[in-house]
């Protein structure tokens, strides 16, 4: 099987291009090193190039046979995404939109799509004043697929167009897709071969890491005043490598199920800003300094999934559940990297 990862010179495509190539799969990596890494692309074949270059696509797919594309390539800041929408609609949209037509053209019709938590937007509660209630606060309940779609940013509403288009193109070309609602990606490769490095670093894990290797890379912890038991964020955090795994699952899926569909992948456990970085600590073996500043807009209190569909329909579930495991995978790669 002839697999065409786009985006695969990325945190999460260059560790699935890994699992596939260890798998016998044939790999193609497509990515136009944006924010992607040339020397995370080890496994499989290497074209650079761009999903808004419909030549170079049709290229692409002339001179290679694929079975399926895992589509990973996507701006994805938040921030971003509010101050240059043009720039994400173009990329995340019409680059797909690029990627499904030259797939179309040559035949192809199974598709593996990133999408994210952030098609959920806000299902919580706004901030509430202080001080903060004595008692812990009921846990929230878990985010399933039932959840209404309102992302609040560009970034969330370009995964849903996304997931529509792949909805309407089932219908009208029998294109075979399935979505995977990441929640908080995290980890890195157990062999530490790649890990994750974005810049600039927006997630948790790989800057409380930075924070320890670099005074100078002091830990933010952006707001503490969420209705949350300690009055920071609540996330879910899902091993990179499980999230590749899930792909598998989907392709597995797409021979016996045709249509779109949509999955959300996370642990189910949610753990507050404090209790990451408290777990870190046991991981590196030291106190970690770090200061509150203010929310960013937009941050939902807690953010946790409810994967049992993804369990019941694709047959998986996360091998990696313990927090601080999956910490020291990234871990044992920052100090790699130093
Ligand atoms: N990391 C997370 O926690 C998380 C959570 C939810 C969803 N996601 C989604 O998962 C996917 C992968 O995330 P990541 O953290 O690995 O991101 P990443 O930025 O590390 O990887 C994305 C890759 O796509 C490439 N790319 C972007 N636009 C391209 C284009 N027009 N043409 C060719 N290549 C292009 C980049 O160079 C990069 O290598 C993204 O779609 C992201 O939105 C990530």
């Amino acid at each position: 099987m002839n697999v065409l990862v786009c985006g695969g010179a990325g945190y999460i495509g260059a560790h699935m291009a890994k699992i596939l190539f260890e798998k016998g799969f044939k790999v193609t990596v497509f990515d136009n090193l944006s924010t992607g890494h040339r020397d995370a692309v080890k496994w499989g074949d290497f074209v650079q190039g761009d999903l808004l270059d419909q030549t170079c696509l049709t290229e692409l797919f002339l001179s290679n046979k694929f079975t399926a594309v895992m589509h990973f390539s996507a701006k994805s800041l938040v921030g971003e995404s509010i101050a240059n929408p043009d720039i994400y609609y173009m990329n995340n949209v019409v680059g797909t939109l690029n990627l499904l037509d030259a797939m179309r053209k040559q035949g192809i019709n199974k598709f593996v799509f990133s999408s994210s938590a952030a098609v959920y937007g806000n299902p919580v509660t706004p901030l509430p004043a202080k001080p903060l209630p004595a008692k812990p606060l009921p846990v929230k309940p878990l985010i399933d697929e039932s959840q209404s779609l309102k992302p609040i940013n560009p970034y969330g509403k370009t995964k849903l167009i996304v997931e529509n288009m792949l909805h309407d193109y089932a219908q009208a070309y029998g294109l075979c897709s399935v979505s995977l609602r990441y929640f908080n990606a995290a980890g890195a490769d157990p062999d530490g071969l790649i890990g994750e490095s974005h810049n600039p670093e927006t997630h948790l894990i790989p800057n409380i890491l930075k924070s320890v290797l670099r005074s100078s890379d002091r830990l933010k912890v952006f707001g503490n005043n969420y209705e949350t038991p300690d009055g920071t964020c609540i996330r879910d955090y899902i091993h990179v490598n499980d999230l590749c795994l899930a792909h598998l699952k989907a392709l597995e899926f797409m021979k016996t199920n045709a249509g779109s569909h949509f999955f959300n992948l996370g642990n189910q456990k949610g753990f507050s800003i404090l209790e990451i970085i408290r777990a870190s600590e046991n991981v590196v073996g030291k106190k970690i300094p770090f200061e509150y500043s203010a929310p960013r807009s937009g941050d939902p209190p807690t953010l946790v999934a409810d994967s049992s569909k993804a369990k019941e329909k694709l047959n998986w579930e996360p091998k990696h559940t313990d927090l601080e495991d999956i910490i020291q995978t990234a871990w044992n790669w920052h100090l790699k990297i130093g």
